[in-house]
């Protein structure tokens, strides 16, 4: 009975001392990555960020990747394997337990941006880690393969992936398929 009563004290002393380490739900905090150079990517980011209650990091690619030079260079860098300039990231991605990186496809490849995200942050492996990519209509799988093997170094992991196709970008058809990735990553 005395120890019963001890327990009781002191269960109401953590409570009253310690609350949210006894009620949080330990819920994972998720970091989405991503570069876009004309918008698509940026939107599913959005969306994912949303649904994950995420935070959202967009790459800024230094080098210029618009008008008909811009668009050349960007698919010359792309297929190369190019690294490039980005700006520096606002937020840490050592303060989150899931990142989720995406990357538009070039010609099947990652772009230079997110490329050279995973190679200056090689510490992401760690994490647990989702893949979303978008494309007109092809490539994007042979994109993420890329980015996984960038990320765990040849390693055959395999990530969550979610590949977009222009197809896939309505509300109903995007809304599932992210619904499936989610669950794929937070249990
Ligand atoms: C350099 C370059 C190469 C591309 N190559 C392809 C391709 O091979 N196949 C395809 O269907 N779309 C291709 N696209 C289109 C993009 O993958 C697609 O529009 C993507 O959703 C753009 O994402 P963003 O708006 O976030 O930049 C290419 C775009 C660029 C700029």
């Amino acid at each position: 009975m005395m120890m019963r009563l001890i327990f009781v004290k002191l269960f109401l002393l953590c409570v009253l001392f310690f609350p949210s380490e006894i009620f949080s739900q330990n819920t994972p905090q998720v970091l989405v990555v991503y570069y876009s150079r004309t918008g698509t990517t940026h939107m599913v980011a959005e969306k994912l960020a949303k649904k994950f209650n995420a935070d959202t990091e967009r790459l800024i690619d230094r080098r210029k990747r618009t008008g008909p030079v811009g668009f050349s260079r960007a698919g010359k860098d792309a297929l190369a394997g190019n690294l490039t300039e980005i700006e520096p990231l606002v937020l840490d991605p050592q303060n989150y337990d899931i990142i989720l990186i995406g990357t538009p496809s070039w010609f099947g490849n990652v772009t230079p941006a997110v490329r050279t995200f995973v190679t200056q942050y090689d510490d992401v492996s760690s994490k647990k880690i989702g893949l979303f990519g978008t494309t007109n209509k092809t490539g994007v799988e042979n994109a993420l393969v890329q980015l996984a093997e960038l990320i765990s170094d040849k390693q055959t992991i395999e990530y969550p992936t979610l590949p977009l196709q222009s197809r896939d970008l309505n509300e109903k058809v995007l809304n599932k398929k992210i619904d499936l990735f989610y669950k794929k990553l937070v249990p």
